[in-house]
């Protein structure tokens, strides 16, 4: 039997502080005005890196974030002279230091749009006259384009429309008859969506078919913006939600419906519209990307002018809230404004529930949906002006360089503390999934550097490793001979774990100390991903420190320690597969051994041990 040791227990002599911060899982909460106001895949929680930075270091000390996203590490730092009620909570609740005060913080991310979210959030304009401004905006948008979005209701009144279901259509092979997927997939009373393989009767010759097996009836038009015929998947209005006065109401389409989106096709295209050519790589899938090769190809017509008039009036507004006022657009665009955006079936509801696009993915469904901008648009303008208030004021100081962390800027030796989370090798294409954001900006990511596994860009796990080892060689000469780095990443697959761990080894670093960082809710590619991993492991990096005493230590061995651990455990989720997985791989990286299950291949050994 092996000698039982517990996986937090650091390679290193840490402080008490430091000791009692890796000690339980810290919650990475997914609510809150600042977690809210800009959705970025596998984004952290603010408060939690702040309570990191706060212990880890003292007030006046340089931070970074090498893999930024979307400014998180940047507005902890904020938040460190600023700390909430809720951060202060915390910190008593799980026993922690932290110094609170300001800091100084260096972002680097490669991206264009996660940096410009960074600038804006960081370095946020006046909340009252952003929220005054964008209610202008919204307005004036209103104003200007109420001919598209006035619908009349089931009593004849004129009402604005809240959304609409659009629907493809499909062909019957044996007769060519084309009808809704709406017609041939929606089941009323209860509400459901038959299986793709359900067979029903075709509406025109009878035989059974299925919606998986008919073709996508497609439609060739004149592009006005590309001056070429384009053919895409034909889409047809199928269901239109709209409010008169305060009353809701829904009703399938009507001829009003089909006159105001001739109203549409004459209506002319903003200055703003970006032609732009789409790049789909790994995320492509020849079947709902069909036809999709322009950035305007996303939207539907009355989107697609909604979107711009926003983008040619925001030129009118004050200078100082401009880009807070195109931030303001776009949390709401990748999300909200697309034919990716969504409805899904919930047990027991008599209606769709509206979603937005999936996350991690530029999924098209049979049944898009297009919703009304404007008023997504003015309801994102309160959480947006609360997560400007909440950073107002503070000390803080962020810089956010938009560029490859594989070569750094700063001295070596200047960094105090690095708390960054970087791409998990192929599990987000970022530069392509961003561009839905990016070309409104009219920029695009330059994915040279990108540190990803990706087919599209030719880069296989060992350049994903190359590229990481080039980070964190930096990482290891900018920071002062004390200093640490708390890396959050997220594997199913041993190869990856190996290549993270070759990467951060060849720069000199070495992990002291093993933790969860616990994602209260996980996100949607967490939980459907092949292979669930929730909750990322988190790892603390030293430079060169740890002892080589357990580096004989073997995999399967660290493995029966997680087990003993897991069976004297109390806590019911220190039981569950995948935070032992979190814990395994914690205590093969924090030994210096090498991973060597997959999840998957552990979570059998763990079924069968328990079993
Ligand atoms: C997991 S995300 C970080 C999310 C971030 N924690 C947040 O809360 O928004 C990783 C980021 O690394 C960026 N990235 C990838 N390669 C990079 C490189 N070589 N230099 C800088 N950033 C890079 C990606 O664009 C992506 O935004």
């Amino acid at each position: 039997m092996t000698k039982r040791i517990d996986p937090n227990t650091p390679a290193v002599v840490l402080p008490p502080a430091l000791l009692e911060l890796y000690k339980r899982p810290l919650p990475s909460t997914r609510s809150g005005a600042l977690y809210n106001a800009f959705s970025y895949p596998t984004k952290i929680s603010p408060e939690a890196i702040a309570l990191y930075i706060a212990t880890h270091t003292q007030p006046g000390a340089t931070v970074m974030d090498t893999f930024a996203g979307s400014g998180t590490t940047g507005l902890a730092a904020k938040l460190c002279d600023k700390p909430t009620p809720e951060m202060l909570q915390m910190a008593t609740s799980l026993g922690l230091s932290p110094v609170w005060g300001p800091r100084h913080a260096v972002l680097y991310e490669l991206g264009c749009i996660g940096s410009f979210v960074a600038k804006v959030m960081c370095n946020a304009p006046s909340p009252e006259l952003f929220e005054a401004e964008a209610a202008t905006l919204v307005k004036e948008a209103y104003e200007r384009l109420l001919p598209l979005l006035s619908v009349i209701d089931d009593q004849g009144q004129h009402g604005v429309l809240r959304h609409a279901i659009w629907s493809e259509v499909l062909t019957c092979k044996h007769c060519g008859h084309e009808h809704t997927f709406w017609d041939a997939a929606v089941e009323q009373s209860p509400l459901r969506l038959r299986p793709s393989d359900a067979e029903y009767a075709c509406p025109g010759c009878g035989k059974a078919i299925t919606t998986a097996t008919s073709e996508r009836a497609v439609e060739t038009a004149h592009d006005e913006l590309l001056a070429v015929p384009t053919t895409q998947r034909k889409r047809v209005l199928t269901r239109v939600y709209g409010q008169t006065g305060k009353r809701k109401w829904q009703r399938p389409v009507a001829q009003s419906d089909l006159d105001a989106l001739d109203v549409i096709a004459r209506f002319p295209l903003p200055a703003s519209v970006p032609v732009a050519e789409l790049k789909l790589g790994d995320l492509y899938r020849s079947g709902y990307h069909f036809g999709l090769s322009h950035l305007h190809h996303l939207y539907t017509r009355r989107n697609l002018i909604c979107l711009a008039t926003l983008f040619d009036l925001i030129e009118r507004r004050d200078a100082s809230v401009r880009d807070a006022l195109r931030l303001l657009v776009l949390s709401y665009n990748q999300s909200h404004s697309t034919l990716m955006t969504r409805v899904v079936v919930k047990d027991g509801l008599s209606d769709f529930v509206l979603t937005g696009a999936q996350s991690g993915v530029l999924y098209v469904s049979g049944l898009p949906v297009e919703k009304n901008i404007l008023a997504g648009v003015l309801r994102k303008v309160k959480p947006l002006r609360d997560s400007f208030a909440l950073v107002a004021g503070s000390k803080s100081t962020v810089i956010v360089r938009n560029q490859s962390s594989t070569e750094l800027k700063e001295t070596s030796e200047s960094v105090d503390y690095v708390f960054t989370d970087p791409p998990f090798a192929d599990f987000i294409p970022y530069s392509e999934i961003n561009q839905v954001n990016e070309l409104w900006l009219g920029q695009r990511t330059d994915s040279k550097s990108e540190a990803i596994m990706s087919t599209a860009q030719g880069k296989s796990l060992d350049d994903y490793r190359d590229l990481m080892a080039a980070v964190f060689g930096e990482i290891s000469r900018v920071l002062k001979p004390q200093g640490m780095s708390t890396v959050v990443f997220h594997a199913a697959k041993a190869n990856v774990w190996s290549a993270l761990q070759v990467a951060y080894r060849s720069a000199g670093l070495e992990v002291a100390a093993t933790s969860v960082l616990d994602k209260l809710q996980a996100s949607f590619k967490q939980v459907v991903s092949t292979v669930s991993v929730k909750g990322d492991p988190l790892l603390l990096l030293t430079k060169g420190k740890a002892t080589a005493a357990s580096a004989k230590q073997t995999s399967p061995a660290l493995m029966n320690e997680i087990f003993e651990i897991a069976q004297a455990a109390s806590d019911q989720s220190e039981r569950e597969p995948t935070r032992l997985y979190a814990r395994y791989v914690n205590r093969c990286l924090q030994a210096g051994a090498s991973v060597e299950l997959n999840a998957d291949q552990f979570y059998s050994v763990v079924k069968e041990a328990i079993a």
